[in-house]
């Protein structure tokens, strides 16, 4: 298994000068703690111990009904409270699939570049990746449709909304033609949306599950829209899916945390969602624009970058491919920045050199000050 040098960052305690660009995590402005105090109080009062005992594996019945009824219908996705499984964390999902999906050899499609923690997930269970490239609209169908019908993938994961790390968002016409090319196939469509309510420039598609897919498998989760440390997210798939993944569910932990369910539910119902998504992409945008002007301050000649219009990171090109960015992540630590080396984003090497940099951490000063510090181990 691939370590995840994110993992590694976020648990080494740096000093408090280490300038982070490293991470995915939302900012704490973004996180609505007065709403989960009161929903804390009120959780323990309605359930008392209760809500601190096991519960079913299939997850509360609740907030099941939330995600079913409430929230996957603003996406065009019609599913029924049966078909929904809450997990540990959208994380746990990508696990969960995996060991249901993969055997030791089993062909499955991911995208190129792709989510390093999904790669370190799948390949406990020894798949052989195929890769799929992807071009300004998304990734490309003649690939995917190749890789199917040569190799029988099991499934394809995608992140089609500013997809972790590229940025990336797929059209609605590269969506239509994604779900085209699946449908001709055995193969599960494995989508994975963290990203799609962070937009800040025009709403995305809907998703590619809500468009026709005939296998679909669904991945949500409320790290970035309450907290990540609640460790709670959801699938949507059809009952024929939905029953081996609650096995592997069972298998695996017996059930998600009762009281984070409970928590997350009271809160959703005290926040007015759309104001609060409204919110966060204000002060992302604001993030996204500040990182934007200080890259082209620092490192417009050293390195190449798009504008991403949703999601939480830069996904950065070093005009010099033979740069070793693994060494270079090395010496930035040392002079305390730090980023994600875009290596570890492949399924198979890549003879280019990238570095993924989060615009939802640090502060504007950090970010002038962080990428001085770049430059200059760049420029040595
Ligand atoms: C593409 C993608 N999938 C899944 C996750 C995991 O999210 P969770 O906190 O729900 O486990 C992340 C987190 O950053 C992500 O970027």
């Amino acid at each position: 298994m691939p370590r995840s040098c994110v993992r590694e960052l976020l648990s080494s305690r740096p000093g408090s000068d280490l300038i982070s660009f490293g991470g995915g995590v939302p900012h704490h402005s973004c996180v609505p703690l007065k709403d989960i105090q009161a929903a804390f109080e009120t959780v323990c009062t309605r359930h008392g111990a209760q809500a601190f005992s096991y519960g079913s594996s299939e997850g509360e019945p609740e907030l099941r009904d939330y995600i079913a009824s409430e929230w996957l219908p603003r996406f065009g996705v019609d599913a029924r409270p049966d078909e929904i499984l809450i997990v540990n964390g959208s994380q746990q999902a990508l696990d969960l699939v995996a060991k249901v999906l993969i055997d030791p050899g089993s062909a499955v499609a991911v995208e190129r570049p792709t989510y390093l923690a999904a790669l370190q997930a799948f390949s406990a269970y020894e798949p052989v990746y195929r890769e799929v490239p992807l071009d300004e609209c998304g990734p490309m169908p003649d690939a995917l449709a190749t890789h199917l019908q040569t190799a029988g993938c099991r499934f394809f994961y995608t992140i089609p909304s500013f997809q972790n790390p590229s940025g990336a968002c797929c059209t609605l016409g590269r969506r239509r033609e994604i779900v085209e090319v699946m449908n001709r196939s055995n193969a599960l469509l494995v989508e994975d949306d963290p990203y799609s309510q962070l937009y800040y420039e025009k709403k995305p598609p809907l998703p590619l599950c809500a468009l026709g897919a005939s296998r679909p498998v669904l991945l949500g989760t409320f790290s970035k829209l309450v907290a990540p440390g609640l460790r709670l997210g959801w699938v949507w798939a059809r009952s024929e899916t939905m029953r081996h993944l609650v096995v592997a569910k069972q298998a695996a932990d017996l059930c998600t945390g009762r009281f984070s369910q409970f928590l997350v539910l009271e809160t959703l119902r005290r926040l007015d969602i759309d104001s609060h998504l409204s919110m966060i992409r204000a002060v992302y945008k604001s993030k996204r624009d500040a990182m934007h002007m200080a890259l082209t301050a620092s490192l417009a000649d050293l390195c190449a970058w798009p504008l991403p219009a949703g999601g939480m990171f830069f996904w950065v090109k070093l005009r010099y491919a033979d740069v070793p960015v693994r060494r270079l992540l090395a010496r930035c630590i040392k002079n305390r920045v730090a980023f994600a080396d875009g290596a570890s984003f492949f399924a198979t090497p890549s003879a280019q050199s990238f570095m993924r940099l989060n615009f939802t951490q640090p502060t504007p000063s950090e970010m002038t000050e962080g990428l001085m510090r770049m430059r200059r181990v760049l420029a040595e």
